[in-house]
């Protein structure tokens, strides 16, 4: 892969694999040449933003409009299309707006406060085992079955069917990523179809005995938007809620002085946790396209360029965050993109930095001394999201 920029100043060539092992220097490099890069990325020709000021700006500025998953002018992937491009993740005001009221008053802390007992209780069970066992699969012992079983229950989806959430949610985040492949794209589009007539079936018994879920909530909408709206809350209640809780665990066991600091301080466990959202954002990077012609410091953004917005980048910005590679539990202030910022601020960040609050203090509490060999890390094959394999502590 390589990276040229407009003014050919200078040309980065850097392998996938370096790049998912460690994408950190890169993001500098970039970011060295210009916080808004002009350049060429997997084949995505477009504006590589990777400064703090700049991204937020942009991510607030409505003539950055969300940018289609897949583009218009293929006739191919017509399953995902349709599903994707009915979320409101993809949707600009008015119809965002309108999505997302549906559904907004369910995220609330007052809303979600019912539910903090039950995510509890549940962190501490799937923790039961791990003293006698010596050992803990972080990803598919813990963050996996919490994370499934929260939104599962918040959405109104039998918990039972979560290692099918899994695999749906495995394919179909590939598909929105940069480095996808036809291949990924074509199953993704298959499984769009298995998830789609899941939910269709779903709506129906909900229409006959409404509950007090999400989807009995939205029974009077149009069942395509239904439909996805519930695929997005699926996935991203998924999806990234694992990766938060695994990438935080990677994070403390990884910084073992951060971790005695936080074990000595309890009270520091909010400022931990935005500190791993800031470090190993779950979501690495969202996109844009210019409805107009956009000039920003140096640069202009013709209407219809894209823009990526580099959310892992902005994070370690060193003219917003000082020693902004440093993991530091007790960071203040803290001001991360990892929910992004506009009007498509993460709808669930309130869940999201609850549970994995309530995930950290049940592995603090109730796990012996784990330690990790940092020669096995192994990330996914993503770029637009920091997702670990598997993340295996052993006892010391
Ligand atoms: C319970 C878990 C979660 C749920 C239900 C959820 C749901 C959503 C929804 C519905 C949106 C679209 C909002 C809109 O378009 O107005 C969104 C956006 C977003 N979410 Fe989450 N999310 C969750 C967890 C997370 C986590 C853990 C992260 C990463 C730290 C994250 C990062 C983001 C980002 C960056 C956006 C904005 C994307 C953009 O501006 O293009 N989400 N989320």
């Amino acid at each position: 892969m390589s990276l040229s920029n407009d003014r050919k100043i200078h040309s980065l060539r850097i392998s996938t694999e370096d790049l998912i092992k460690n994408v950190y220097p890169f993001y500098d490099d970039i970011r060295s040449i210009n916080p808004i890069y002009k350049g060429s990325f997997f084949n995505y020709p477009g504006w590589y933003v990777t400064g703090y000021e700049e991204a937020s700006f942009m991510l607030k500025d409505v003539r950055f409009q969300t940018r289609l998953p897949l583009p218009e002018t293929t006739r191919k992937y017509q399953n995902l299309k349709k599903v994707l491009n009915e979320m409101m993740l993809y949707k600009n005001p008015p119809d965002h707006h309108r999505l997302r009221k549906l559904v907004s008053e369910r995220f609330t802390s007052r809303a979600l406060e019912a539910l903090y007992p039950y995510i509890e209780e549940q962190a501490y069970e799937l923790l039961k085992h791990v003293t006698n066992q010596k050992k803990l699969n972080v990803i598919s012992e813990f963050a996996f079955p919490l994370a499934s079983t929260v939104i599962a229950k918040l959405l109104g989806v039998p918990e039972e069917d979560k290692e099918q959430f899994r695999e749906w949610a495995l394919t179909l985040i590939q598909t929105i990523d940069l480095t996808r492949s036809e291949e990924e794209l074509v199953t993704g589009d298959k499984n769009i179809v298995e998830m789609v007539s899941y939910f269709r079936k779903l709506i129906r018994k909900r229409k006959q005995d409404p509950k007090n879920d999400i989807i009995s909530l939205l029974l009077d909408e149009s069942e395509e938007e239904l439909v996805s709206t519930c695929v997005l809350l699926l996935i991203a209640g998924h999806e990234t809620t694992v990766n938060l809780i695994a990438n935080s665990i990677y994070c403390l066991v990884t910084n073992p002085n951060q971790l005695h600091q936080l074990s000595e301080n309890p009270s520091l466990i909010e400022a931990a946790i935005e500190e791993c959202l800031r470090c190993e954002s779950p979501t690495q990077l969202t996109a844009r396209v210019a409805s107009e012609k956009v000039k920003i410091g140096s640069s202009v953004i013709n209407k219809g360029d894209q823009v990526y917005v580099i959310i892992g980048a902005a994070n370690r910005d060193p003219r917003r965050f000082r020693d902004p590679h440093v993991f530091d539990v007790s960071r203040k202030p803290n001001s991360h993109l990892s929910f992004g910022t506009g009007v498509h601020f993460c709808l669930g960040s309130t869940l999201a930095r609850v549970e994995a609050k309530l995930a950290i203090q049940a592995f603090l509490k109730n796990t012996p001394a784990l330690e990790f060999d940092v020669a096995t890390v192994d990330w996914r094959h993503l770029v637009g999201f920091r997702a670990l394999k598997e993340l295996p502590l052993v006892v010391k």
